[in-house]
């Protein structure tokens, strides 16, 4: 690897894993990491003074505000280790003349594989299954799930997520259909039918969301979404939080509108995933009322987490690093 000018970064959210791949990534580069624990946001983005660049992940918030400290403090770079990038206010990033990169693509297969991995939970409740065998219940009462082969499986979203989703449902024998503004051939010559909304909402058994949170997605799936769903449908969220109305989504559930509900984000996760919580008094109530529910399943944002996904992100991430710094080319720019 080529290099030149040293790159401080300092590394906010970071976990154990982040610093074995994004180390092992780094060697032999000009790219040092310091690894920081806190999440960024105003009150810690004093942590990265004497930094050249900051590495963010998903929920890092990166406003004017934080951009502008950061700017204050010399830093004017920015490495997501994640494709989305709805925590950055890109406008003021270039304002201020903040480079911004991310991952753009590392493993669309971790996240699809982790949307079925819900999918085929929530269906046939192996994780209730898991705790009965063990308390010796054998019983099979409540364990009943439907087949996935013939039902109907609908996309939101068909980039390189959702189109890896559609190949594996396909493969489970579903007629895949989908939503998405931006309708691709590639995506048509799979078989994939696009639908409009409406059409797309009520012929659906199972949803999976896999657009990314942006205005026009904001609270896509609202109380009158859901109303036009089939009563029963499976919807799995592997994608941002704020794309459901939860207060809607939960009287979906109560209504049995929505028949089962999978997710690997949530809204307010920035107050909860990523950390350990056990001895606390969780007090975000709509988080403890989906808790509540026997159809639903909830896992802490980790469809990126297998090994394969990893080692591609640190190493995006480390190029990124390297070639913003030596002012060279990157792909994965946003700003
Ligand atoms: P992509 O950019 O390849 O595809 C996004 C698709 O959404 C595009 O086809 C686009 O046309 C479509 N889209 C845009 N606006 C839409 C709308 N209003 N309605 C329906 N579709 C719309 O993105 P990719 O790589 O497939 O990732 C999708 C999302 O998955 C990311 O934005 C991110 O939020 C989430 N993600 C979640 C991860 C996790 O660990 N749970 C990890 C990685 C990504």
């Amino acid at each position: 690897m080529s290099d030149s000018r040293e790159c401080r970064v300092a590394v906010f959210s970071t976990q154990k894993y982040d610093r074995i791949f994004l180390t092992q990534a780094a060697t032999d580069s000009n790219v040092q990491f310091h690894f920081l624990e806190p999440r960024l946001e105003p009150d810690t983005v004093i942590l990265a003074q004497g930094a050249t660049a900051i590495c963010a992940f998903v929920n890092d918030r990166l406003d004017a505000d934080v951009l502008k400290a950061l700017k204050d403090s010399g830093i004017d770079l920015v490495a997501l280790r994640c494709a989305g990038f709805n925590n950055v206010d890109l406008k003021a990033a270039e304002d201020l003349g903040v480079r911004v990169a991310r991952v753009q693509a590392y493993s669309p297969q971790a996240v699809a594989e982790h949307a079925v991995a819900l999918l085929m939970t929530l269906n046939r409740k192996t994780h209730r299954a898991f705790n009965r065998v063990r308390e010796g219940n054998f019983l099979l009462d409540g364990l009943m799930g439907f087949d996935v082969h013939g039902r109907t499986v609908g996309i939101v979203g068909t980039g390189r997520i959702g189109r890896a989703f559609g190949r594996i449902m396909q493969g489970f024998g579903c007629r895949v259909v989908a939503f998405d503004p931006y309708p691709d051939p590639e995506v048509e010559e799979m078989g994939i039918e696009y639908l409009p909304w409406e059409a797309f909402l009520s012929q659906s058994d199972i949803i999976s969301l896999h657009c990314p949170l942006t205005p026009e997605t904001h609270a896509m799936i609202d109380a009158t979404a859901v109303g036009l769903m089939k009563p029963g449908t499976m919807l799995i969220n592997t994608s941002r939080g704020a794309i459901i109305d939860t207060h809607a989504v939960i009287d979906g559930l109560k209504s049995g509108r929505i028949g089962s509900l999978g997710l690997d984000v949530y809204e307010q996760e920035e107050n909860l995933f990523f950390k350990d919580l056990s001895e606390e008094v969780i007090q975000d109530e709509v988080f403890q009322r989906l808790l509540t529910f026997p159809n639903v399943l909830i896992t802490g944002h980790q469809g990126f987490l297998t090994r394969q996904a990893m080692e591609e992100i640190a190493r995006t991430t480390v190029d990124n690093l390297r070639c913003l710094s030596n002012d060279e080319r990157c792909l994965n720019r946003l700003v």
